[in-house]
């Protein structure tokens, strides 16, 4: 049996919801309090049991290769400092055994085309997708839980939550047939419909464990919604040939693509956080004369 060992993580996207923060930086370098997205989306895959982490980088390429790099200079200037809690956290981002991988997506065709890049790196293994601006607040991580079942049924499983009816246009759409607690047996799956043709209200979410069968179907897909090679096409069209299975997963999502979601998820951390919680919390009791309740997670 093959132990799924390789996540994929897009990040060419164009950010343009964010605007002019991610002129020169990726929309996935956006901090959450103190560490940016594709860190906590790197810390995820890395408790789920992932060894490579393969980023697919665009434009604004040298950030997140910076981020993962060892800083020479950074950590004998901290060390000389004596300061040994920072120089720590940096030296432990990722454990020694992890590799990191980038390859360039030269034009921003699509998430399908961003994981189309990817099967050099993957090649004939089963992978993971995470999409690194929907960060999910979950004990264990979303990633593990869907590994979990990967090895159970061995077949793709797809991340989905309910979606507020007016808002299928957001997001890939799936139907299926019920299998187990929370997991359905995918027959359909469309991307961004509008409400009136959603086959149902549960929206997928970036985390996706797909067999490499995908590869064909993301190199036979033509250009869907918005115009761009999409994974949900692929996705459908994988269908004929193999089991997909949705996955409500448990835990909390932000969608930290956008600006609300963002600030959602920065309050619900900043509350969480060892350092900041106490006086963050009396800030918020002061500011808003509310006590802020235990953040869920
Ligand atoms: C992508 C996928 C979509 C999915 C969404 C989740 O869309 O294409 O199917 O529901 O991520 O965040 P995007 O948000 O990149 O437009």
């Amino acid at each position: 049996m093959k132990r799924v060992t390789k996540a994929v993580f897009p990040a060419a996207g164009m950010g343009t919801r964010f605007l002019p923060a991610t002129k020169a930086n990726p929309k996935e370098m956006l901090p959450i309090v103190d560490k940016p997205l594709i860190q906590y989306a790197a810390e995820e895959a890395v408790a789920a049991g992932i060894t490579d982490l393969i980023f697919i980088i665009g434009r604004t390429k040298r950030a997140i290769a910076d981020h993962f790099d060892k800083a020479y200079e950074l950590e004998v200037e901290l060390e000389m400092k004596g300061k040994l809690r920072a120089l720590e956290q940096l030296r432990n981002m990722l454990p020694p055994h992890v590799n990191c991988i980038y390859i360039r997506q030269a034009e921003a065709l699509g998430l399908g085309h961003a994981v189309l890049c990817a099967e050099p790196a993957v090649n004939d293994e089963p992978f993971v997708v995470i999409l690194a601006d929907d960060l999910i607040d979950a004990d264990p991580g979303v990633t593990r839980q869907m590994c979990d079942l990967y090895d159970y049924y061995q077949c793709s499983v797809v991340g989905v939550q309910p979606v507020a009816p007016e808002d299928t246009v957001s997001y890939g759409i799936v139907a299926g047939e019920h299998m187990a607690d929370r997991l359905l047996r995918m027959t359909h799956i469309v991307e961004k419909p509008k409400p009136a043709d959603a086959p149902s209200n549960l929206g997928v979410v970036g985390r996706y464990v797909l067999t490499p069968r995908i590869f064909d179907h993301l190199r036979r897909i033509e250009r869907g919604a918005g115009g761009e090679l999409q994974l949900t096409d692929a996705i459908q069209s994988l269908l004929r040939e193999q089991q997909v299975l949705a996955y409500e997963y448990q835990g909390t999502r932000y969608d930290c693509g956008s600006k609300l979601g963002y600030l959602e998820a920065t309050v619900e951390y900043a509350l969480k956080h060892p350092e900041l919680a106490e006086e963050f919390a009396a800030f918020i009791q002061k500011r808003f004369c509310v006590t802020p309740g235990v953040a869920q997670g």
